[in-house]
């Protein structure tokens, strides 16, 4: 059962019971997705590009891909993105997010019209950008393709120690291309070590409110 819950910056996020863990920082979901994903992650890594890729590990609510849709539709930057969730929300619940004032309404009209059909195949929101949902775990999940981004927002080490391990962590970088960035909230020891293990190198930045510091990561080309 997810219950929708309000955060600090006004914006909600949902508590998920079994896990026991919200979808975002309690600090602000909103502020959280854009300092992590959007300025840290697709800022940098597309910066002078006219199309990005981008890998995200769990889909969730989707901010993090209306913020992206959003950004590079305004930036004339060709979105292609591919997202892995093993338990997808409804549309309903989606919809009670509260997110659609984050984004144009055009945008937000493209994700939720598409968004059943994206969790089956590739989907044209727009001239701007594609999206597929690959309903699926992250250790199941393959594709030939590569990726110039990806953003790491699983649930955190505490409470799902088995999505930081070093092998699924060497199974996602695997996906990236050669130069290619991975950005996350969180930042340990062993992350960094296991990261660093993948060719990549590590930048240690300041994190969203709430966390002193976050990853984000390049790989060697
Ligand atoms: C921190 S939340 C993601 C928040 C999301 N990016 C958003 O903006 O709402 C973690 C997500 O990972 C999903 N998840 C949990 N275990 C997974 C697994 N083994 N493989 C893929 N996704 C998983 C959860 O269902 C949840 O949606």
């Amino acid at each position: 059962m997810n219950i929708i819950t309000p955060t600090a910056d006004g914006s909600n996020t949902l508590y998920n019971e079994t896990i026991g863990e919200h979808y975002h920082s309690k600090h602000g979901a909103l502020q959280e997705s854009k300092h992590v994903f959007i300025e840290a992650g697709l800022k940098f890594s597309s910066e002078g590009k006219s199309e990005i890729s981008i890998l995200e590990v769990g889909f969730g609510t989707g901010l993090n891909f209306i913020l992206s849709f959003d950004y590079c539709s305004q930036n004339d930057i060709h979105l292609d993105y591919t997202s892995i969730e093993a338990f997808p929300l409804t549309k309903n619940v989606i919809n009670q997010t509260g997110y659609a004032e984050y984004v144009s309404p055009q945008i937000w009209a493209d994700f939720i019209s598409s968004y059943d059909e994206s969790l089956k195949s590739q989907q044209t929101l727009s001239t701007f950008c594609e999206l597929e949902i690959r309903h699926t775990t992250l250790s199941e999940f393959y594709t030939k393709k590569r990726f110039d981004l990806i953003y790491y927002d699983a649930f955190s080490v505490q409470h799902q120690p088995e999505m930081w391990s070093d092998e699924i962590i060497a199974h996602t970088c695997s996906f990236l291309k050669p130069g290619g960035t991975f950005v996350t909230y969180a930042i340990t020891g062993k992350l960094k070590r296991a990261i660093k293990a993948n060719d990549l190198r590590i930048e240690k930045l300041p994190g969203a409110p709430g966390k002193r510091e976050m990853l984000r990561a390049v790989k060697g080309i």
